[in-house]
């Protein structure tokens, strides 16, 4: 039984589904594969990712290849409500709906792992953290598991660590496949594209500050000055403040650029990236949003402690903070990542790839059982995904000749 906010919005969510799903050739090539294999049959896949119509193709994928599958959104304001809705209908259990409260978000996680999972696909360690917390007692019949997210597998890596993680994790975003393309087409083109929809202002010419000059970064700055912005990256990493500045753009600390920047996007995974002392010294009218995964790299408690008065802006997205004998500061999605609560999340395209690596990589652990552990997406599988996406492309490339592959393993 599904938790959707209203199930008379499912047209509209297959309208979203049937867009998307032609758009996605690898999940196409494995869904004929599963089709008559099955090979999920049997299993229990609880999956928490952002709820929008790409992640439902993966969900009905997951089912076709004989899982019970049960969904939930892996942030509070990202899941879409005609999506769940439709989706609700395919057979897949949905516990999900947009702008859920801390305790309904809670709520919504603990009913998807009621499926008692043997697989979980979780973004940022969510499924993983209450399964070692509250619901301890499941995680011994999970056979393992994807972390969609850097931050995410931040978490399994220091989990590991401790010798506490209870079960293998597959990090599918450290594969080529995945962050090369996800992390840095994806999340710079949906943060401009969610930025620029819900404030309209033109981008062309503004200052915009990057902070973190991570896989997302590079993308967030590089579409930025494909723009016409005047691009700042900050950096804590002195080789990657080096690669910023190389790849041309102005390279300066948080509390330099504070005061030049008009648009502010933190993407780093870390916490208290611009906070109080910058909010004072930032320029009227300066816009800020964050593409992190959690809602801590803008310190918005402080924001909201610190202004003397809130307005409301063009959108429920941005709303207004006054801060004291200074600036109106627009802050977007609360501080959350903003390219999927105020907008779709990555291009389909990308989300083909990125779901193609979690349906292989759930597969690779039921084929392998193995230990405890953080292990990488293998490389065929990687190579594969990249093969079906050229095909779908029409691009054919060189392959080794027999000469060149005796010749590269002669060193
Ligand atoms: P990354 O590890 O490649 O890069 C992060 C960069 O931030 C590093 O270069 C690090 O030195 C820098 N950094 C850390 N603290 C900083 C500080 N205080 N000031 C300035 N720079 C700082 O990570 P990646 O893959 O770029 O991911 C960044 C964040 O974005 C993570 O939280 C990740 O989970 C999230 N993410 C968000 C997506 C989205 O759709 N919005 C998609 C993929 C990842």
């Amino acid at each position: 039984m599904s938790t959707v906010r209203n199930q008379a919005l499912a047209s509209s969510g297959r309208a979203k589904l049937d867009w998307v799903r032609p758009r996605m050739p690898v999940l196409e090539a494995i869904r004929q594969r599963y089709l008559e294999d099955r090979p999920l049959a049997g299993q229990r896949v609880a999956i928490s990712l952002h709820l929008e119509a790409k992640t439902a193709i993966l969900a009905e994928l997951l089912h076709q290849g004989g899982a019970t599958v049960s969904v939930t959104s892996s942030n509070p304001l990202t899941a879409q409500d005609d999506v769940a809705a439709a989706l609700a209908e395919t057979g897949v259990e949905v516990h999900a709906y947009a702008e859920a409260t801390p305790e309904e978000f809670e709520w919504l996680h603990q009913q998807v792992l009621d499926i008692e999972p043997t697989l979980i696909v979780d973004d940022g360690g969510e499924l993983t953290q209450r399964l070692h917390g509250n619901r301890q007692s499941l995680a011994d019949q999970v056979l393992g598991g994807a972390e969609e997210t850097t931050t995410g597998i931040t978490r399994l890596k220091a989990l590991a660590a401790s010798g506490n993680l209870r079960y293998p994790m597959i990090a599918v975003n450290d594969a080529d496949m995945k962050h090369l393309f996800d992390n840095r087409y994806g999340t710079g083109q949906s943060t401009w594209d969610a930025i620029m929809r819900s404030t309209n202002v033109v981008i062309a010419g503004k200052s915009v500050v990057v902070a973190g000059y991570g896989w997302c970064g590079k993308g967030v700055a590089e579409r930025a000055r494909g723009l016409g912005a005047r691009v700042i990256v900050t950096e804590v990493n002195p080789v990657r403040a080096n690669e910023a500045w190389m790849d041309g753009y102005q390279v300066m600390p948080m509390d330099r650029a504070a005061e030049l920047g008009e648009i502010f996007v933190t993407v780093t995974g870390n916490r208290d990236v611009i906070g109080a002392r910058h909010f004072s010294r930032m320029k009227d009218g300066a816009i800020l949003a964050n593409a992190g995964h959690f809602d801590v790299e803008i310190d918005v408690k402080a924001l909201k402690e610190g202004a003397v008065g809130q307005v409301p802006g063009r959108s429920a997205a941005v709303v207004g903070y006054l801060w004291p004998n200074g600036p109106r500061l627009w802050l977007l999605a609360e501080g959350r990542l903003v390219n999927l609560a105020a907008g779709d999340g990555h291009p389909v395209e990308i989300m083909d790839l990125t779901f193609g690596l979690q349906a292989l990589a759930l597969e690779q652990l039921l084929q392998q059982r193995m230990s405890p552990g953080v292990y990488p997406v293998p490389v065929e599988v990687d190579r594969w995904v990249a093969d079906i996406r050229l095909q779908a492309l029409g691009i054919g490339i060189d392959h080794l000749s027999a000469d060149q592959v005796r010749y590269l393993a002669s060193f």
